[in-house]
């Protein structure tokens, strides 16, 4: 008889001992310096992400299910409008559009177990404003048609990238799609903080100066509080740790690559 073996969905403990040594010394960097709080770690992570996705701005946030609530706030998405979503994704979708008081309106998935695009325009109702599609495992949706599907219906897009820094569709990085993304720095995931962690991207100026202010408060750069806003902000300790692992994303992705391969 063949002996059953449990093997871990992951190695949390890895994640650190991987590279012990190097994560300590960033780490006692960072508080040697008490650099706590959206300090140059941080802006070096936004900077490094936002050239790798070619996009114009990033914005560290406190995990990704505040930054699809702030993407889609800031976005424009109002109290009542629907947005269409893939009904196979993790329940953090749904419930950042339902908490900023949206309606998530379910399309159905393709072979690909992503949003299908027929299921997406027969979906769409008046009062659809925003599609967004979840690029999952990986993988990003057929985003020509979501595009031109968008356009002929006058509909926003924006990205859940929880799951997908670097994956591509025709050469180009998923989360640069769409008006807004946001990405998951949850432990599990690619680029792993410990803790939580996440970051919004967008190419409007205007979008991403407001996800950076209601991420902090409604706060401007002098400390005015201009509108309310939330604490979501991306703890500089976990910065440090996401960008030092950032410096060697492409040889991450590679080896995931021949893993999965195998
Ligand atoms: C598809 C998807 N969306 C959103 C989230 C939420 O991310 P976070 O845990 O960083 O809030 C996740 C996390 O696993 C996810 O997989």
């Amino acid at each position: 008889m063949s002996e059953s073996r449990r093997v871990p969905f992951f190695n949390y403990p890895a994640l650190f001992t991987s590279h012990e040594d190097a994560y300590m010394e960033v780490m006692r960097g960072v508080l040697r310096r008490g650099a706590y709080i959206r300090q140059a770690e941080c802006e070096s992570l936004e900077a490094n992400v936002a050239k790798f996705l070619g996009v114009k701005h990033a914005i560290g946030v406190g995990n990704c299910t505040d930054g699809l609530t702030l993407a889609l706030l800031c976005a424009g998405v109002k109290p009542g409008d629907e947005v269409i979503f893939p009904s196979h994704t993790f329940v953090a979708t749904a419930s950042a559009i339902k908490i900023i008081g949206a309606v998530p309106v379910p399309a159905d998935i393709g072979t690909d177990h992503l949003i299908d695009p027929d299921s997406i325009e027969a979906a769409i109702t008046p009062k659809t404003t925003c599609i967004m599609p979840v690029q999952l495992n990986g993988r990003t949706a057929d985003m020509d048609r979501i595009m031109d599907i968008a356009e002929r219906h006058g509909l926003m897009v924006v990205e859940d990238a929880a799951q997908s820094l670097g994956s591509t569709f025709r050469g180009k990085r998923a989360g640069s799609f769409g008006r807004a993304a946001a990405f998951s720095f949850y432990p599990a995931k690619v680029l792993g903080a410990f803790g939580d962690a996440g970051l919004v991207v967008t190419d409007d100026d205007a979008i991403g100066q407001k996800v950076r202010q209601m991420a902090d408060h409604g706060r401007s750069a002098t400390g005015e509080v201009e509108f309310w806003g939330m604490n979501s902000r991306l703890d500089n300790l976990h910065a440090g740790v996401l960008d030092y692992q950032f410096s060697f994303y492409d040889e991450t992705m590679a080896r995931r690559r021949v893993l999965a391969g195998m």
